[in-house]
């Protein structure tokens, strides 16, 4: 099985997550385990070193719920805050948030409006895994850069399908489920989702400066509660992208793999992983 049989849907609208209020749950509760890995919202490298001016533009782009920029609001006051995504259907309302913080529509595979750009010190992506095409995160990574002032600074936080490996606290457990959703991730031949572990070069490539990427092991403690927000992306996934027009369509199939992927969860049988985080700085010049 692989995700190559798509649903009319996911042919339509291009994103194969959810956007109800069980996926924004998931997002942020995604979101809060992230930060408590990383330990910080900015990387300490583009905050310690007197690198930002007192006001800061920051923008997140693809920012879903808004919940980093939520975080930022709290450790920068200081700084304007603006949050971009190709749906409105996950902002947070208006009403509610911090004054600083502003959400709007903005689609960064297409052409980026000129009041963009140059406009940011530092620009956020994170979790773009469901958003980067076959033909790699190359349109995106340019966009983000035209939206940088000269010096401003890129971060990238993602999973990487490279670093997951089934793990089990006794070899006589059974684990053939998760070693199936492990495949099925990393897709055909297993190359389809590569380029995260990539980005480092991907950001030179593009003439960012300064780069560096970090892996974070996910502690053993953490397995549990990144194995659930996998699972649920991956029901998602399964109604909003694949084929469920009959018992043995392709998401009533992945279903039941699921299923039994959670079965053997409660064995102690999981995924183990790191995310990744690269920062890099635009040329100054
Ligand atoms: C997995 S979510 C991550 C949300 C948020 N960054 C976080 O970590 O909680 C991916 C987000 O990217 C948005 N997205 C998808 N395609 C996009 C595009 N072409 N331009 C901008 N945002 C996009 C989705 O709507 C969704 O909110």
């Amino acid at each position: 099985m692989s995700f190559e049989d798509k649903s009319q849907r996911y042919l339509e609208n291009g994103y194969a997550l959810g956007r109800g209020y069980a996926s924004s749950l998931r997002l942020n509760f995604q979101h809060h385990l992230l930060r408590e890995l990383l330990g910080y919202s900015i990387h300490p490298d583009i905050v310690s070193n007197g690198n930002l001016p007192p006001n800061p533009h920051i923008a997140d782009v693809g920012t879903g719920t808004g919940q980093w920029l939520i975080d930022v609001s709290h450790e920068i006051p200081s700084a304007q805050l603006d949050g971009f995504d190709i749906s409105k259907d996950q902002f947070p309302s208006r009403a509610w948030l911090p004054s600083q913080i502003s959400l709007d529509e903005l689609d960064i595979t297409k052409t980026i409006p000129s009041s963009l750009e140059g406009k940011y010190d530092v620009v956020h992506v994170q979790l773009f895994l469901c958003v980067v095409q076959k033909d790699g995160p190359m349109v995106i990574l340019k966009n983000l850069s035209k939206m940088l002032k000269p010096g401003g600074f890129l971060q990238w936080v993602e999973y990487d399908p490279t670093s997951f490996k089934v793990v089990s606290p006794d070899p006589l457990l059974k684990q053939n489920a998760n070693d199936q959703h492990v495949q099925i991730i990393r897709g055909p031949h297993g190359v389809a989702t590569t380029w995260s572990s990539k980005l480092l070069s991907h950001f030179e490539s593009v003439g960012f400066e300064q780069v560096t990427y970090n892996a974070y092991p996910v502690p053993t403690e953490l397995y549990a509660p990144f194995m659930q927000c996998h699972l649920c992306a991956a029901e998602e996934v399964s109604f909003t992208a694949m084929k469920n027009d009959g018992p043995d369509a392709q998401g009533p199939v992945f279903r039941k793999l699921l299923a039994e992927v959670y079965k053997e969860c409660q064995t102690g049988v999981t995924m183990a992983e790191s995310p990744v985080v690269t920062v890099g700085r635009k040329s100054a010049v």
